[in-house]
């Protein structure tokens, strides 16, 4: 029998993560997502996943703190956890932890990356649309943010890429690019052949790579996710990677910081200081994630894919204007609102007129205007209640 065929894509495990929390529990929670908005709006927006902790890292976070296990992070079991995990998921051995530093969170570790391989007024290439932090801490450390567009199909346009690093090389410049690897927002998993080609083009201008990878365990069946690293040519790249999206851990910070073989030396630079940044607990919480909850993270991706046909099909018969690839990674959904007629901030008419909260496409960037970013780590029933307010409000 063609399995394939008959299976059901919106079907469930009773084990899906995305189903145990009921709306009224998640209306207890602090964390930005629940406590941003009034109670009668449904947030659908920042990178917070609705689901329990896996049991292996509350188990982890339990007996640290019934041991009083809270003091600060020692030794490099994150990393060889992580190093497992690239092992046994990507199929790839290229983590050495002597290459490795555990940084606060990705974003801190991103600038302290630039900061290591660059210097002030220095250019760091984006491409737009992305994650809007990505321009906020960039400029903040004091470096000028350069836009290199995607294509229209919301991957890397390789042509603009190439004059961007064209642009910019010079003597007297030491270029960044800041890739985001799976992409955010479009979801965009870059194939070895994209990534190997990110590599050769910085190499023949002078640009040093620092990956974002946080996204990365996040991947729709049959896409898989490549490493920057292992890819020819991207040697002296630098990647940040966490297990805190793929686990719902932002609150537990800790990410890790890897360098290839010839960026050991930069990432021997950086200051003893940064280490005092990450939480031991989150260390703990993190490596208990990579090492043991390979099990709840592959039911997660179940209930993601499950989310991602649900999603196709509500738009389909309520929202027919709106224009979207299903995302090969994370669990967002970049929504192309532009035929809605609702200008520039369609996020705003949906907050306002249908009480729902999605992430806004301005702040992404050249873009980003007329989009609209949707979270769908959450169950069916708030997927299937977003898309019904979005439709009322039009
Ligand atoms: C691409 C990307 N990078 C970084 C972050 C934030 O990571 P952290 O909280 O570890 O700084 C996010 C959060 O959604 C993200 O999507």
């Amino acid at each position: 029998m063609d399995r394939t065929r008959t299976r059901d894509p919106e079907a469930r495990s009773s084990a899906d993560p995305l189903c145990q929390l009921s709306l009224e529990q998640l209306r207890r929670r602090t964390s930005m997502k629940w406590r941003t908005y009034p109670e009668d709006v449904l947030p659908l927006w920042v990178a917070e996943m609705d689901v329990p902790l896996a049991e292996p890292v509350r188990r982890a976070v339990t007996e640290a703190v019934e041991l009083g296990d809270t003091g600060y992070p020692a030794g490099t079991r994150y990393a060889e956890a992580l190093a497992a995990f690239a092992r046994d998921r990507w199929g790839w051995d290229g983590i050495d932890a002597q290459r490795t530093a555990i940084v606060p969170d990705v974003m801190l570790g991103i600038v302290e990356m630039i900061k290591l391989v660059s210097g002030p007024d220095d250019p760091v290439v984006v491409n737009s649309p992305v994650y809007p932090p990505f321009y906020q801490f960039v400029r903040n450390l004091g470096r000028r943010v350069v836009e290199a567009p995607l294509g229209e199909d919301g991957r890397i346009d390789f042509a603009v890429l190439e004059e961007t690093f064209r642009r910019l090389a010079g003597p007297a410049r030491r270029p960044v690019y800041l890739l985001c690897s799976p992409h955010n927002p479009t979801g965009a998993v870059h194939t070895a052949a994209e990534l190997t080609e990110v590599a050769r083009l910085a190499g023949a201008h002078g640009v040093r790579v620092v990956a974002d990878e946080i996204h990365a365990p996040l991947v729709a069946s049959g896409v898989s996710f490549v490493p920057y690293l292992s890819v020819p040519g991207a040697e002296d790249g630098l990647s940040l990677m966490s297990a805190s999206k793929a686990w719902n851990l932002a609150g537990l910070k800790a990410a890790l910081a890897v360098a290839g073989p010839e960026a050991a030396a930069d990432l021997a630079r950086l200051p003893e200081e940064v280490g005092h940044g990450p939480s031991h607990v989150g260390v703990i919480a993190h490596t208990a994630a990579l090492r043991e909850g390979g099990a709840w993270l592959d039911e997660l991706l179940a209930g993601l894919d499950a989310n991602r046909a649900l999603l196709a099909r509500l738009l389909t018969e309520h929202l027919p204007g709106v224009r979207w690839t299903p995302p090969q990674g994370t669990y967002l959904a970049w929504l192309d609102c532009r035929a809605l007629g609702l200008g520039d901030d369609p996020a705003e008419v949906f907050l306002h007129r249908g009480r729902v909260a999605l992430t806004s496409g301005v702040p992404f960037g050249s873009g980003g205007a007329g989009f609209t970013r949707l979270n769908l780590a959450t169950s069916p029933e708030l997927i299937t209640e977003a898309v019904r307010r979005m439709a009322a409000s039009l």
